[in-house]
């Protein structure tokens, strides 16, 4: 984790550095040579990105430190205000006081917490997880940008809108020229240092690759940004390939870890080789973002457990779940969403399966479900959020699932009102730069 302000170098051991922030201490890994205890650098992503010299990060420190420690003290009120116990179900208490004095839950404690229904309880779970977030990792959210770079897709998936199935939609894919110039346009004009490329799995992985060594490298030349990719199954070679290029984050969700409802939803498939990507991606040094789909037709509570628990056993650097949100144009177009509370629920057991480092994510389709589910989901323990950032007419044919939130915001619009209610919460934006 890591604040979009200048740190201080205060150890190396091997490829890591201890980053210092205003006091407060995060691990980065470095890849830039010559780096010395008292160097200022800017970390993203897990990832030292950038030397910046002294006298450079001293001014932008000193202009922070004031906003940085007011709001490390709003967050701090927030998340330790008026936690009653009053009414809450004896049980769940005994299990999140467990996690309150350090210790840990299993699949039964978390199979009792996802069926928690009433109102106090759920109160109680959604606060616990926040002040777990706060006492662990403190006030920082990443803030990333995502770009969908083509929605060309050559899977099957049965929940997608933008699956090969979907033979009414217009395809599109931008030009290397086109993508690295809206990364580069949103690293300059917009501050952003984290970056997710996006797009269906292609159906020539040599040449998709070939493209995407194309874009990666052109925004690399430019600036030193977090780059992630998200392209499912590129081939182990492609992982490989793209790594050299420059990428250094990789989200993939397996999407459920019920084996057979994931060849059911996934023709031609497996869950096995999914699994092996996102284990050779760790291998291999990229940082994982993964996580299920919340929600899908044949889901049972304990594969939603399951999901938790292989997330944690994965190393994910992120956690991506969100809902499960019915298509038109698929098979499951008949299916119920989830409701908001499951997936908040979700969110809050991440935390507590990983209270002292999951990043959670608050998804779109999350937003898309609830429109207040940002705020509800940074305060029950979430601390992640995405921006998209690709062109508005490019975005509407992104149609993963139906009336997607922020689906016609501008990206100052999303910018603005994200600050906004990270600082009504008292969260620092981490990967936006200072404006
Ligand atoms: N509802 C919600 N999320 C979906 N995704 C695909 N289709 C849907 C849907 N109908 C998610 C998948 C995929 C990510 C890019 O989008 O989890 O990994």
């Amino acid at each position: 984790m890591c604040y979009a302000i200048p740190g201080r170098i205060e150890a190396i051991e091997g490829n890591r550095v201890i980053v210092d922030y205003f006091g407060e201490k995060k691990e980065a890994i470095n890849e830039l040579e010559g780096l010395k205890i008292g160097d200022y650098i800017y970390a993203q992503g897990g990832y030292v990105i950038e030397k910046v010299p002294s006298d450079y990060a001293l001014s932008v420190l000193d202009l922070w430190k004031e906003s940085f420690f007011n709001l490390q003290k709003l967050d701090m009120s927030l998340s330790a205000s008026s936690i009653s116990k009053d009414g809450v179900d004896r049980r769940l208490i005994s299990i999140l006081d467990r996690l309150i004095y350090g210790g840990t839950v299993n699949r039964q404690d978390i199979a009792y917490i996802l069926e928690v229904s009433d109102e106090k309880s759920l109160d109680y779970i959604y606060k616990t997880a926040n002040f777990l977030r706060q006492k662990h990792l403190k006030n920082s959210c990443c803030v990333h940008g995502i770009i969908e770079i083509t929605n060309h897709c050559s899977c099957g998936c049965a929940y997608c809108g933008i699956s090969s199935m979907n033979q009414g939609l217009k395809r599109y894919r931008m030009s290397v020229e086109e993508a690295v110039k809206i990364a580069t346009d949103a690293i300059d004009r917009y501050g952003f240092k984290a970056l997710v490329l996006q797009s269906g799995e292609p159906a020539d992985k040599d040449e998709f690759i070939e493209y995407c060594e194309a874009i990666i490298q052109g925004i690399r030349a430019h600036k030193p940004v977090f780059l992630c990719i998200s392209f499912g199954e590129i081939g182990l070679r492609g992982l490989e390939r793209l790594y050299k290029a420059g990428a250094r984050g990789m989200l993939m969700r397996f999407e459920t870890s019920n084996e057979g409802l994931y060849s059911r939803l996934h023709p031609n498939k497996t869950l096995a080789s999914r699994l092996e990507h996102i284990r050779y991606a760790t291998e291999l040094g990229y940082l994982v973002f993964t996580g299920a789909l919340i929600g899908l037709p044949g889901q049972t509570l304990d594969d939603i457990v399951e999901d938790i628990f292989l997330v944690r056993e994965l190393n994910a650097e992120m956690y991506s779940f969100g809902p499960f949100i019915p298509h038109r144009a698929s098979t499951l177009s008949d299916a119920n969403l989830p409701d908001s509370d499951m997936v908040l629920k979700v969110l809050a057991a991440l935390r507590f399966v990983d209270y002292e480092n999951a990043r959670i994510l608050v998804t779109t389709a999350f937003e898309t479900l609830d429109p207040e589910a940002r705020k509800k989901g940074l305060l029950a323990g979430a601390n992640s959020v995405m921006l998209n950032i690709t062109p508005l007419e490019y975005r509407r044919l992104y149609d993963i699932y139906p009336d997607r939130a922020w689906r016609e915001a501008g990206i100052e619009e999303q910018i603005d009102k994200t600050i906004a209610l990270l600082q009504s919460l008292g969260r620092a934006p981490t990967d936006l730069g200072v404006r």
